[in-house]
């Protein structure tokens, strides 16, 4: 492999709960070459978000080493953009205000925001929404916006929070689709967390299986199928199953919780 442009090294992290020391992530490796996806997959509570907010540098506390093109993570970076399982836009701002929101770190001229802004739009197929507000999106729509916001600032790796997750089954399928083809355009290095088995092996070149308590890796897997993937193949099955065991197998699955929409600092958002 070239050099890699994400690089975990010992990664651990613990969480001070009450005085006690609550260890999230132990001895996290893992080397992610430019383009690749890298889907995560795991129990519950078994640290995928945490790692992913490590890696974007919304938290820098944490051992070993994280880099990106060999440079330790030390914050926000825009090379690094991020998306949510809830989509986290601001009700009182329009599809086209809420994307800026991922240009604000961004040295661009007022025109040149304005410009990119609208590209994105377009990307993500929302042209008639431009000036709509959150609430009158479908709930695809919305995800669609947090996805351009995710992009906006042309981030080299796009970080996905199981961005699906509370979509309906079709529109989750489209949306699947909608990425795949987002990232044949622009060859961006992706990593996506998520619970759905299919929609990792669906979109992944490799599969990351967490174990929890602490969370680790329990195995990698490849997924050499080439596109577009038939979710309805023997092979597809196969590693289905493959994987649906590695999850199960210890009998301490837990599937994810639902979260709750609520506000956060701008800080947390446009990153
Ligand atoms: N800010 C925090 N403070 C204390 N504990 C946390 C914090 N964030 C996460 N944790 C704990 O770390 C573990 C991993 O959490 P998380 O990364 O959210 O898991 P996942 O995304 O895989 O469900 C969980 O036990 C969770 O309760
Ligand atoms: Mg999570």
């Amino acid at each position: 492999m070239n050099a890699p442009i994400v690089s975990f090294n010992h990664v651990g992290k613990s969480f001070d709960v009450d005085g006690f020391e609550l260890e999230a992530i132990r001895e996290f490796n893992l080397d992610i070459a430019e383009g690749e996806f890298v889907a995560i997959v795991g129990s519950s509570g078994c640290g995928k978000s945490t790692l992913l907010r490590l890696l974007v540098g919304l938290d820098t506390q944490y051992r070993g080493h994280i880099t990106v093109d060999g440079k330790a993570v030390t914050g926000i970076g825009g090379e690094r953009g991020i998306v949510f399982q809830e989509h986290r836009l601001f009700p009182w701002l329009t599809v086209a205000d809420n994307i800026g929101l991922g240009l604000v770190n961004e040295p661009l001229s007022a025109e040149q925001k304005h410009k990119r802004v609208d590209d994105f739009i377009d990307l993500v197929g929302l042209k008639d929404f431009t000036r709509a507000y959150p609430h009158q999106l479908s709930g695809g729509m919305a995800q669609r916006v947090a996805i351009a916001r995710g992009l906006v600032a042309s981030p080299r790796i796009l970080l996905l929070d199981e961005p699906f997750g509370a979509l309906d089954a079709l529109t989750r399928q489209q949306m699947q689709d909608e990425l795949l083809a987002i990232r044949s355009r622009a060859k961006i290095t992706t990593i996506l967390v998520t619970h759905d088995v299919e929609e990792a092996i669906f979109l992944a070149d490799r599969v990351v299986v967490m174990e929890p308590r602490p969370g680790r890796i329990k195995q990698v897997v490849d997924i050499a199928l080439p596109h577009p993937r038939q979710r309805s193949s023997f092979d597809f099955h196969q590693l289905r199953e493959e994987l649906l065991h590695e999850l199960t197998a210890d009998g301490h699955y837990q599937p994810p919780v639902q979260v709750q929409v609520r506000d956060l600092p701008l800080s947390f958002i446009a990153c």
